[in-house]
């Protein structure tokens, strides 16, 4: 199963997007672009970057109701990116919806399905979302969901990763965000762990933001990222 990094592109602009894309002259990380380059810049900066070569992650995790859902992704289906997301809190239907849009649309992207942020730990969760039980478990039901709708995979903490693997099936594909080196802070993230442990625990790609692009050389983070995850 291919395993990678995925670089996140958080920059409010193109120029600043690019300024820091030019400085990987050797490698072609796998990026994702979420809503702030997505709201500042729109479509174009999908296109672009697509074109000069990279794997892209759509992140806009979509939660609406069905119909709005299914016409969204009908639209970004044409972007022909590598992977889309969605929150399972959406509802199973919703995400059959959002299926059916990226199948409607004639891509050929993986839709992911967002569990429980990696930023909300089990105390939030419980008291403030008021959702009852164990976070592992919430996140290997919301999983479930995803799957029997359609999913193929979610995005969730590498500390859940193995029940995913084992409750839902070993194919199901884990995106886990929330990584950080051992000499990092952890910033609003709660539940996190360095790319070895995500690599150690199963996952399938890892997302990583600040650690790489708040370095004083994020090309030497990245490779330093790839060579813990990949062991390459
Ligand atoms: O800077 P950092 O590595 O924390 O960035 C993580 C990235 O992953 C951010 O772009 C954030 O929006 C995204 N993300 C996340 N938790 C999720 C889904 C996406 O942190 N559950």
């Amino acid at each position: 199963m291919p395993k990678d990094v995925i670089l996140a592109l958080d920059f409010p602009n193109k120029s600043k997007t690019l300024d820091f894309l030019s400085q990987f002259k050797e490698e072609k990380p796998y990026v994702k672009i979420g809503m702030e380059l997505f709201y500042a810049e729109g479509p174009s900066i999908v296109r672009e970057i697509k074109a000069r070569g990279h794997k892209i992650f759509l992140d806009l995790k979509l939660h609406d109701i069905p119909n709005t859902v299914y016409s969204a992704m009908k639209v970004l289906s044409s972007l022909q990116v590598d992977m889309v997301n969605i929150h399972a809190a959406g509802t199973r239907r919703m995400m059959e919806a959002a299926k059916q849009g990226l199948a409607d649309g004639k891509g050929n992207t993986l839709l992911i399905a967002v569990t429980q942020l990696t930023s909300t730990d089990q105390e939030t969760m419980n008291k403030e979302l008021l959702i009852p039980g164990n976070l592992g478990d919430v996140v290997s039901s919301y999983a479930k969901n995803a799957y029997e709708a359609g999913c193929d995979g979610v995005v969730c903490s590498p500390l859940e990763v193995e029940k995913v693997h084992h409750d839902i099936a070993p194919t199901f594909l884990t995106v886990t965000p929330g990584i950080r080196f051992a000499d990092n802070t952890t910033d609003d993230q709660k539940r996190v762990t360095t790319p070895q442990k995500a690599r150690a625990l199963g996952s399938d790609y890892i997302v990583v933001g600040r650690a790489i692009t708040k370095a004083s050389d994020p090309v030497a983070s990245y490779r330093r990222c790839v060579k813990d995850f990949l062991g390459e």
